[in-house]
């Protein structure tokens, strides 16, 4: 049973495994992603039921415009899709959604989905629903890289005074605690460019299953590994 008082304040999950899900079932990829989006959508409802304050989910690497470009298509599709349908639901279940990386690069119907679901559930307060879309962590730190110098060279910053929070505080992460549960899914033992910063301390659990199998129990398995653990944060 998981024990409700020691929850993670937040999970991060590469949904891992769609491409060969649909393999598996001899069907197109873009199957395999469509019911990865149906996965996902049953672990946001989980994780606003479980009072999980922040999850945080790797639809869309920066790497991963290397693919065809109807699999590239066919994911920002189902992103329109998934927020035209659950959109109403998210606000109702006082869901506030993020989205991680530099968005703006997406196809224009998906940028325009994205902020206006930003615009809609800006003020909720349940469970922080984070997408991270064409997101990068070494792209995110050498942005941050970026804005930490241009404070300098504007005279807005010292140098003597650069902390770890003001590298936290220009990562997209900004306000958002570290991810306390890590997950990637599939048998994939690789953090694959994901929250390198934020995940310094998280708790990795690696699960088998492939993504599109990934259920609310498996998620439950997951904080069940979780709370096991002992973390010490560098301490003894
Ligand atoms: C990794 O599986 C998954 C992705 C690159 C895309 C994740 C997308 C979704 C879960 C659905 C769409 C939802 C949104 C919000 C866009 P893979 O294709 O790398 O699988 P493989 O390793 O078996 O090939």
């Amino acid at each position: 049973m998981i024990d409700k008082n020691r929850i993670p304040k937040h999970i991060a999950i590469v949904m891992d495994g769609n491409g060969r899900w649909a393999e598996k079932k001899k069907l197109p990829r873009i199957a395999g992603h469509n019911a990865g989006m149906l996965a996902m959508k049953e672990i946001v409802k989980k994780c606003s039921m479980l009072d999980i304050e922040n999850l945080t989910v790797y639809a869309f690497s920066t790497e991963n415009w290397k693919r065809s470009v109807e699999e590239v298509g066919g994911i920002f599709k189902l992103l329109v899709i998934y927020i035209e349908k659950e959109l109403k639901e998210l606000h109702e279940n006082n869901v506030k959604v993020k989205v991680l990386g530099d968005y703006k690069k997406l196809p224009k119907e998906a940028i325009a989905s994205i902020e206006k679901t930003l615009e809609i559930t800006k003020d909720n307060t349940g469970l922080c629903f984070n997408i991270a879309l064409n997101y990068g962590s070494r792209a995110e730190i050498l942005r941050a890289f970026k804005l930490i110098s241009k404070e300098l060279s504007d005279g807005k910053l010292n140098i003597e005074n650069i902390t770890e929070d003001t590298i936290s505080n220009n990562l997209y992460t900004k306000d958002i605690p570290d991810p306390d549960l890590f997950i990637r899914t599939s048998g994939e033992k690789r953090l694959s460019n994901y929250l390198l910063w934020q995940s310094a301390y998280s708790e990795l659990v690696f699960s088998d299953v492939l993504w599109p199998e990934f259920t609310p129990e498996e998620l439950e398995k997951a904080i069940m590994e979780f709370q096991n653990r002992k973390r010490r944060f560098g301490g003894r």
